[in-house]
């Protein structure tokens, strides 16, 4: 089965061809990362203005190079929240479009179930298994008893894992998004030059709290005389991934000890961290748990595990009408 993925619901436009034979034939991601980090964030109304410019020219693409026409395909699967309305908006009517003149089965997909199944697109997942999911709007700790299962433990209180490397990195004067400068700069830090909070760390439930961390990098970075060197910032990013790690291996490694699972796995913007991956790989050692990080391509935003999602869905005997809507919010469990 041949299924093309589409994935507009921030600002990367992407589509993809998963074959169930074969696996992802093909996976292209168009960023406007240059265009938002002119504004220090992403600009809704331009995100979907330039989905708009670049979906079907991405998709045509992929047909071409891929040898294929649109009646060559078996379905398609879109993104249909939660994400910037307008920017779903483009990718859901395109897709209802490409589906409905090539008679072709339309699927829509939780974007964060795309996140979670993109561990399964290069190795099989062993279950029961818990997730770590981290991106820019989420933070969520999410059980997942076998495939397509999926119970919330927990998650943050305030801002998402992905919100608190960007906002920290703006601070610092680094470009956005910020999770892939402040990683690098980490490597090349000082450890303990700087103490940030971990908070919650007692707390039993298990969520997590990250607004606090910027407000404490604010006043380091204010104590120290200006301008910033390369090693002052690099210092900080030390701190901060530290203290971000801490608080996200915390959480999951409590839940996995609560749920007795046999797996645990990262998804999201964030799972492409090298210290959250490096931590979570020697813990879960330590435990006794399978982990393999999702490959870096598949764990920010990308339509190849959207594509995947379809299939598991069609597999199952799943699809949606095209009167299937967009949802800006939604869990994973409530919002068919
Ligand atoms: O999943 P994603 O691509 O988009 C959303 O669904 O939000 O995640 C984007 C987030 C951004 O906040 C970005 O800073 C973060 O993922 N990110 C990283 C890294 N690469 C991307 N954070 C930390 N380290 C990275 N290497
Ligand atoms: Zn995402």
């Amino acid at each position: 089965m041949k299924v093309l993925g589409i994935e507009t619901s921030c600002d990367d436009t992407s589509v993809a061809l998963y074959d169930s034979q074969s696996g992802v034939a093909e996976n292209l991601v168009s960023s406007q990362v240059q265009m938002h980090n002119h504004f220090g964030g992403v600009v809704p109304e331009l995100a979907s203005r330039a989905h708009l410019v670049n979906l079907l020219p991405l998709v045509d693409h992929l047909l071409k190079s891929q040898n294929l026409e649109l009646k060559d395909l078996d379905a398609v699967a879109v993104t249909a929240g939660p994400g910037l309305v307008g920017a779903l908006l483009v990718g859901l009517s395109t897709g209802k479009a490409l589906a409905m003149s090539a008679d072709l089965p339309l699927v829509g997909i939780h974007h964060i179930e795309g996140h979670i199944l993109a561990n399964a697109l290069t190795n099989e997942m062993v279950f029961p298994a818990m997730v770590l999911v981290v991106s820019g709007g989420h933070t969520e700790v999410i059980h997942m008893p076998e495939i397509g299962v999926y119970e919330k433990l927990g998650g943050t209180l305030d801002d998402a894992a992905g919100e608190a490397y960007d906002k920290t990195a703006k601070l610092l004067g680094l470009p956005y998004p910020g999770g892939p400068p402040i990683d690098q700069l980490a490597a090349r830090g000082t450890p303990g030059r700087f103490k940030f909070p971990r908070p919650l760390q007692k707390d039993p439930r298990l969520v997590f709290s990250f607004s606090g961390l910027k407000t404490a990098v604010r006043l380091a970075v204010e104590k120290l005389p200006p301008p910033l060197n390369d090693q002052d910032v690099a210092d900080v990013c030390y701190e901060v991934q530290e203290a971000i790690v801490d608080s996200l291996t915390d959480r999951l490694f409590r839940a996995a000890r609560l749920k007795h699972v046999k797996a645990v796995y990262l998804a999201g913007g964030v799972a492409a961290n090298s210290g959250l991956r490096q931590r979570t790989a020697r813990e879960a050692k330590k435990r006794g748990l399978h982990f393999v990080a999702p490959e870096g391509v598949y764990c920010t935003d990308n339509a190849a595990m959207i594509a995947y999602a379809g299939w598991c869905h069609l597999n199952a005997g799943r699809c949606d009408g095209l009167d299937l809507d967009s949802f800006p919010r939604g869990t994973l469990t409530s919002w068919r």
